[in-house]
């Protein structure tokens, strides 16, 4: 096996720590030094994932080791700004979600990346869930025919703390909606041609739910619900055409499908995809939970993805581009929320 690559971590809150778990899976990292402004949770990192250096702002660990890829998992404001730092010093760089505020600062980040020659990836796990495979499979044996409507949704309960703050990048648009726009863009391959949204806001001023439709190219339209006012867990995506409709909820095993146009599937059906994302449970502290640990796997995947580009020298499974055409679309929400109107791209 090549040698390991050496990563660095920005962010060591719970979804750094998880995917370093899942990064450790994949047996190919060195756990060279993480860094957060909360020092105290650099140490945690360092004692549960082995990281073996500290330090209290990526500007100090990006100048005082030696990496080859970072990951950066910070709050959302932060994102841009660090990824930023990372890919100028030359590093390759696996980022969270949204990975910015709007379509520009995103562009910036890959503009930046592309001149230093290093992969971006963003964290987009849906592609990696064995259900969402299935779908995927599905549409490419021509399950739905021709490609008609797209209705999907990521709602959740009430947002505190830093997702709870406009100045953060709070909100459910930027945190789970960015999943599924990811996902909708990925299953039409066309070009989002119009917005429109009615977005409600909170006291504070995030988005407390944002109703929107995503005409795309050759009119085929995208219905598309994110909220924060669910008591519970909901995203699905239903994706329906001239053969047929497929089916698949985040939180479920199953994949449903009906379709004219392949046989064993011409009565409704249901089928159960074996969950392969969960993963070894390990322990990480008190953020630890069984919703965190079943996407382990799936993270891993993620990481095994990132790693092959960067020795193979190609583009990544989610490139920087593909998170920038999620947020010309989020970019566009917003406007349409606040002016009432459809917006172009
Ligand atoms: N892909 C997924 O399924 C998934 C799941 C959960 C979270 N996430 C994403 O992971 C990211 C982090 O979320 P989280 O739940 O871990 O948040 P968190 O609040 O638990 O952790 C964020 C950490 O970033 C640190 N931080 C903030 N600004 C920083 C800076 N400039 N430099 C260094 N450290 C900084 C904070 O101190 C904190 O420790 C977000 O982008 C979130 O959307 C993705």
């Amino acid at each position: 096996m090549d040698e390991k690559l050496r990563f660095g971590l920005i962010g060591c809150g719970g979804q750094g720590r998880y995917l370093s778990e899942a990064l450790s899976l994949t047996k190919q990292a060195d756990f060279a030094a993480c860094a957060d402004l909360d020092l105290e949770r650099a140490a945690t990192a360092a004692q549960q994932c082995g990281y073996r250096e500290t330090f209290g702002s990526a500007a100090e660990m990006l100048s005082n080791t030696d990496l080859d890829a970072v990951i950066v998992a910070t709050i959302h404001d932060q994102l841009q700004p660090c990824g930023l730092a990372v890919v100028e010093a030359g590093k390759h760089l696996f980022i969270e979600k949204p990975m910015a505020l709007t379509a520009a600062d995103g562009q910036r980040l890959v503009d930046a990346a592309r001149a230093k020659n290093v992969k971006v990836m963003v964290g987009y796990t849906l592609p990696f869930l064995s259900t969402r495979r299935k779908l995927r499979q599905l549409l490419d044996e021509g399950a739905v025919g021709e490609l008609a409507h797209v209705f999907a949704g990521q709602l959740i309960g009430g947002m505190g703390g830093w997702l709870g703050q406009p100045e953060h990048g709070g909100g459910p648009l930027f945190y789970i909606g960015t999943h599924v726009l990811y996902q909708v863009l990925d299953v039409v391959r066309r070009k989002a041609e119009r917005v429109y949204a009615e977005v409600t806001l909170t006291d504070a001023g995030v988005d407390r739910e944002c109703l929107f439709t995503v005409r795309f190219e050759g009119g085929v339209v995208a219905q598309i619900a994110t909220s924060q006012r669910l008591g519970g867990r909901y995203g699905w995506i239903d994706v329906l055409g001239s053969a047929g409709r497929v089916r698949s909820e985040w939180e479920s095993p199953d994949v449903f499908v009906q379709s004219t146009a392949i046989p064993a599937y011409r009565q409704e059906t249901l089928i159960r995809v074996p969950d392969e994302s969960v993963g070894p449970k390990v322990a990480l502290g008190d953020k630890a939970s069984v919703t965190g640990f079943k996407y382990v796997r799936a993270w891993a995947e993620e990481f095994a993805d990132f790693l092959a580009a960067i020795r193979e020298d190609r583009d990544p499974a989610v490139t920087g581009e593909d998170g920038v055409r999620v947020l010309e679309i989020t970019d566009a929400v917003f406007e349409s929320g606040r002016t009432g109107l459809p917006v172009a791209l």
